[in-house]
């Protein structure tokens, strides 16, 4: 009787989750998931070592290094850093100098497929203008890769990028970031999620298209260890693979490791021919990337502390100048910057962040201290204009 009851009751929890399964999957067809498992059965030959590159979805990419390469020039794209790469600093980034890509800061998958969904998605807002853009997703958990990398391929993403690089302790504790170079079976399962999700229907043509899905790692935990880690990252046929060149150890403290940049690059040729090789760590400027784009052998640069301060790092022909804009132009820059941060995160961020930007911006020049100082008690952005308008008052300009 008692086991007779507990496989009805069996059956109606199986049917009760089926139920559920299928409401949460209301909108995705079954084409979708067969287009996808198919797409990336085999495309790696064990026998070979090697990726049938003909299949990997390159997406945006594609056109895009094809014109770099024409150019003769890397891709110059933004680093994903969080609280500083938020939608108000890209949207200066974008008005001032354009990177071939941008990068969100990262965003915690398991967040986006919690509750507090919409409170995150707020770190996925873009404009139109920034395109092609990535957003970039951190977690260990399968499950809610896919699911995360399906939410921003929806919100129309160009391309889905996995942190696996990032040394912060909560995000270690949770399996994550630079984490996956010491469990490169979840990495994979994780990368493959993300394949799995990065599905849409093409809103013109109704097709199924599938979105790129990158990674952006670094070359070891402890040690330098890519002979063996990048290996098994570059099997689950990505499209393009950021390394920044130092260890997970190694933080950033130490020079960036460009001697690596050839041998990495040979590798990933070896083993996926038509996967793009971005390198990452200390680059300073687009003119510091065509010099090292002269000596080595990597398709794209990523650059990020140097953007602080600088939103019109990427355009090239103020860069190259000497004095790219004036003290004045300088700081009306940096209130614009802060009045948009106010506008688009003053009700979610502390004002705080600001000032990261503020020790950027202003430096270099005389009062610059005293300046910085003043700035550092804003509260908000009337108070931060109020302190520039006096400053550039007293000074003889
Ligand atoms: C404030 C800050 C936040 C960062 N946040 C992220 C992040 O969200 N995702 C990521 O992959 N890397 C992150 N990074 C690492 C950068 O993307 C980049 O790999 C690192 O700064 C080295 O490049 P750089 O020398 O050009 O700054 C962050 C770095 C900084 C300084």
């Amino acid at each position: 009787m008692y086991k007779k009851l507990k496989r009805k009751w069996n059956k109606i929890l199986f049917v009760l989750s089926e139920f559920v399964t299928n409401i949460f999957n209301l909108g995705k067809s079954s084409l979708d998931y067969e287009l996808n498992s198919e797409h990336f059965k085999d495309i790696f030959d064990r026998s070979k070592k090697k990726v049938d590159s003909d299949k990997i979805v390159f997406g945006f990419w594609k056109e895009l290094s094809e014109n770099a390469k024409k150019e003769n020039r890397p891709l110059y794209v933004l680093a994903p850093m969080a609280d500083v790469t938020d939608v108000a600093f890209r949207h200066m980034l974008n008005k001032y100098g354009k990177p071939d890509v941008t990068w969100t800061e990262f965003v915690s998958a398991n967040g986006l497929m919690s509750e507090g969904r919409e409170h995150l998605k707020r770190d996925l807002e873009y404009k139109e203008e920034e395109r092609p853009i990535v957003a970039q997703l951190f977690t260990s958990e399968e499950k809610n890769m896919e699911g995360a990398a399906r939410l921003c391929t929806e919100l129309g993403f160009d391309g889905i990028d996995i942190n696996m690089g990032c040394p912060d302790k909560t995000i270690e504790k949770q399996g994550a970031g630079s984490k996956m170079i010491t469990t490169p079976e979840i990495a994979k399962e994780v990368i493959m999620a993300a394949q799995r999700g990065a599905i849409r229907k093409n809103k013109i043509t109704g097709e199924i298209e599938a979105v790129p899905v990158s990674v952006k790692t670094r070359i070891g935990w402890n040690k330098v260890e890519w002979q063996s880690w990048l290996p098994q990252i570059l099997e689950c046929n990505i499209p393009v693979l950021t390394v920044h060149l130092r260890t997970r150890k190694e933080l950033s403290m130490v020079p960036a490791h460009y001697e690596y940049i050839d041998d990495i690059y040979n590798m990933v040729k070896s083993i996926s021919p038509k996967t793009l090789l971005i390198i990452n760590g200390d680059i300073k400027s687009l003119g510091h990337a065509d010099e090292l784009y002269s000596k080595y052998a990597f398709d794209g640069a990523m650059i990020g502390r140097a953007v602080f301060g600088k939103p019109w790092l990427f355009d090239k022909e103020k860069t190259l100048k000497e004095n790219d804009y004036s003290l004045e132009e300088k700081l009306r820059i940096m209130i614009e910057h802060t009045k948009l941060f106010e506008e688009k995160l003053g009700d979610i961020k502390s004002f705080s962040i600001m000032k990261k930007h503020y020790k950027a911006y202003v430096n270099g020049f005389d009062g610059a201290k005293e300046l910085r100082n003043k700035l550092f008690e804003s509260k908000n952005a009337k108070e931060a204009e109020n302190t520039v308008n006096n400053f550039l008052k007293s000074v003889d300009l």
